[in-house]
């Protein structure tokens, strides 16, 4: 099963919130993100943001210029199913990040929850990095959280690259700079640990 069939498929069973990534609120990311971005019309991308409701509370939080993109059209079409009326506030994006066409120099943050940490060979995290410096703006934000070191081998069935804060800043090269990160202990809604790592980057100028 390819990449886009795997997700596909995950979105087509059962409900949102057995997920093992489920969080009712992605509350350390907002937090970080309110800290970072003060600027409403702060260009943000949720790369990966599958149905979780971190676009709902950027919006609730004022914030005017928030893009969702995903491989799973299933996941988007859910996500605006909920949002309803609200959706039309999004830009959404149905893509690869590793092969999608995205504006040069446009977003100022980029987060990311458990998404590149399935970007388990070097020429996929290369183009994702690719992406990400065109992308992002020089000085521009990257949240970004994976399974840290002692977290399972493996999310939704597929493996995982798990990350230490230097792997992660070695992985994505000197043009980022670690500027915080902290652990933060997931319970999936099996009862399952999963130990994530969140680290804020800074692009250079
Ligand atoms: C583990 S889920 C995390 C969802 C969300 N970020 C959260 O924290 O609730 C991974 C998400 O990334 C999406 N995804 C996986 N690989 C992707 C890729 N190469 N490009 C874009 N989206 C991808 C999946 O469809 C899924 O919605």
């Amino acid at each position: 099963m390819n990449r886009k069939d795997h997700w596909e498929h995950v979105y087509s069973t059962g409900t949102i919130e057995k997920l093992g990534w489920y969080e009712p609120h992605l509350q350390t990311s907002l937090d970080w993100i309110k800290e970072l971005s003060s600027d409403a019309d702060a260009p943000i991308i949720d790369v990966g943001g599958g149905a979780s409701t971190l676009a709902d509370d950027l919006l609730h939080a004022g914030y005017r210029s928030v893009t969702v993109l995903d491989i799973s059209a299933r996941a988007l079409k859910a996500i605006k199913t909920r949002m309803g009326k609200e959706a039309e506030l999004v830009t959404w994006i149905e893509g690869d990040i590793t092969s999608v066409e995205l504006p040069t120099n446009h977003y100022e943050l980029w987060h990311d929850r458990a998404v590149f940490h399935f970007l388990t060979i070097p020429e996929q995290q290369q183009k994702y990095r690719e992406n990400l410096s065109k992308a992002l703006k020089p000085d521009g934000s990257l949240i970004i959280g994976t399974f840290a070191l002692e977290a399972p081998p493996k999310c939704s069935g597929l493996p995982i690259q798990r990350y230490s804060p230097k792997r992660l800043g070695d992985t994505l090269g000197r043009e980022f700079v670690l500027k915080r990160h902290r652990k933060e202990l997931h319970i999936t809604p099996s009862g399952v640990e999963q130990m994530y790592l969140y680290c804020h980057l800074q692009k250079n100028t």
